[in-house]
C-alpha cells in the first residue's frame, strides 16, 4: 500500500468527515496530525466523542494519530507544526460549513474558508506538498438549472456567501497550484450523511424531531432533491485520492489550465425526493412524522445531482450505498449515541 510510512495532515479532524476520515487512514502505517478548533457551531461534545473513538479504535490500528486544537487562522501555531513535520499530503477539511447559518455569521465563513485557507495554501508551498486535497461544495452550482451537475458546467454565481468562498477557494487553489506546482485536488461534496453526521443537517434534524414526536419543517413544500452520499463511500473516494494526486492535463481541454490541478464531484450520482427521503427516514424509525410545509429557505438550492463521471474514471470511484441502508446505519447509530 503507497500510503506506507506517509505524514498526512487532516484539517477539521474532529468534524464528521474528517474524524470518519482518520479512522479509515490509521488502518495503514501512516502518521496523522490532526488540527481542529472544536468551534461551538454545534455540539462540542459531539466533537470531543468523535476524537475519543478514533482513540479507541486506535489499539486496534497500525497507524499514529497527533490531535492539536487551534483555529487555522492562527498562523504561528501552524507554523510550529510545520517546523516539526514535513508532511507528504495535506487533506483540509476544517471549514465552517452550512448554507443557511452563513446568512446569519458572514464572518466566520470569512475567518474559517478565506483567511483560514490562504494560511494552508502558504504550508503547502512552503512545505513542497505532493498532494494537496481540499473540500469544496456542490454549493458551488447554485441555481444551474441542467442536472446532474458536472465539473465543466459553470459555477459563476453562488447563491449564498457558504458557496462563494467554496467556489473561491477553489479559485486561490488553482493559483497556488499554477504558481508552484502542488498537486491539487478539490471535492465537491454531496450532502454526505451517515454515522456521526452532524447535527444542523437534515437526516439528524428530522430524526431529533420525529423522536421528541415535533413537527418537522419541510421548505419549498418539499419539492426539493438532494444527491444524499453516505459517509463510507466519500471516505473511500478521498482515500483513493490520497494514492493518486492530480496531474497537469495533458489533453487540450476548454479550460487553459495547466497546473497540476482536479475537481470532482464526489455524490451518489442518484438524487432523492426530499419527500421520499422522509418516507425511508420514517420507516427506518417506525414513526410516522408530523409535517409543516413552508416556503423556500433563502440560500438554498432546489436539486443537487452529481456526474460523477470523472471521478470514477479517476480513481475508479463507485458509491455502494443505498439511502435505506445508510439512513438505517444512521438511525442505529443515533439511539446508539444518545441512550434511546
Ligand atoms: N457534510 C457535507 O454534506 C458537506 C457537503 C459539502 C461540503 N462539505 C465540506 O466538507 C468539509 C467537512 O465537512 P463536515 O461535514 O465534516 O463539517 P464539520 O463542521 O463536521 O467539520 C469541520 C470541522 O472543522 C473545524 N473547523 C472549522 N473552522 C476551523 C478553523 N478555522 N480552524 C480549525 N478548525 C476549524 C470544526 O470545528 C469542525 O470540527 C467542510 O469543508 C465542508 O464545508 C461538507
Amino acid at each position: 500500500m503507497l500510503l506506507e510510512n506517509k505524514e498526512i495532515l487532516v484539517t477539521g479532524c474532529a468534524g464528521f468527515i474528517g474524524a470518519a476520515l482518520v479512522k479509515k487512514l490509521l488502518n495503514f502505517n501512516v502518521n496523522v496530525t490532526g488540527i481542529d478548533n472544536l468551534n461551538t457551531y454545534y455540539s462540542k461534545n459531539l466533537k470531543l466523542a468523535r476524537l475519543e473513538q478514533i482513540k479507541k479504535n486506535r489499539k486496534f490500528t497500525k497507524g499514529n494519530f497527533n490531535f492539536f486544537q487551534f483555529s487555522l487562522e492562527d498562523w504561528e501555531s501552524l507554523r510550529k507544526i510545520c517546523f516539526e513535520i514535513d508532511f507528504d499530503i495535506v487533506i483540509h477539511l476544517a471549514a465552517q460549513a452550512g448554507v443557511r447559518y452563513s446568512l446569519k455569521n458572514p464572518e466566520s465563513y470569512i475567518n474559517s474558508n478565506l483567511v483560514a485557507f490562504g494560511n494552508i495554501l502558504d504550508l503547502c508551498k512552503n512545505q513542497d506538498i505532493k498532494n494537496f486535497i481540499f473540500a469544496s461544495s456542490s454549493s458551488v452550482y447554485g441555481n444551474n438549472k441542467q442536472i446532474p451537475f458536472n465539473e465543466k458546467d459553470n459555477v459563476d454565481y453562488p447563491i449564498s456567501l457558504y458557496a462563494a468562498t467554496k467556489k473561491s477557494n477553489e479559485l486561490m487553489a488553482h493559483a497556488y497550484s499554477h504558481l508552484y506546482q502542488i498537486p491539487t485536488t478539490g471535492l465537491r461534496f454531496f450532502t454526505v450523511y451517515g454515522p456521526w453526521g452532524r447535527p444542523d443537517m437534515a437526516p439528524m434534524i428530522f430524526t431529533k424531531a420525529i423522536l421528541e414526536k415535533r413537527v418537522i419543517k419541510i421548505f419549498n413544500k418539499g419539492n426539493m432533491s438532494r444527491d444524499f452520499t453516505y459517509i463510507d463511500d466519500v471516505v473511500e473516494g478521498i482515500c483513493r485520492c490520497c494514492l493518486k494526486p492530480a496531474v497537469k492535463d495533458n489533453q487540450i481541454s476548454d479550460f487553459s489550465s495547466k497546473a497540476p490541478y482536479k475537481i470532482f464531484n464526489i455524490g451518489n450520482g442518484k438524487p432523492v425526493n426530499l419527500m421520499r427521503f422522509i418516507e425511508i427516514l420514517e420507516n427506518s424509525l417506525g414513526i410516522e412524522s408530523k409535517k409543516e410545509y413552508l416556503g423556500m429557505q433563502q440560500g438554498d438550492v432546489v436539486d443537487t445531482w452529481a456526474n460523477t463521471t470523472n471521478l470514477k474514471d479517476w480513481i475508479g470511484y463507485a458509491p455502494t450505498t443505498s439511502l435505506e441502508k445508510g439512513i438505517n446505519n444512521f438511525v442505529n447509530w443515533y439511539k446508539n449515541y444518545y441512550s434511546l
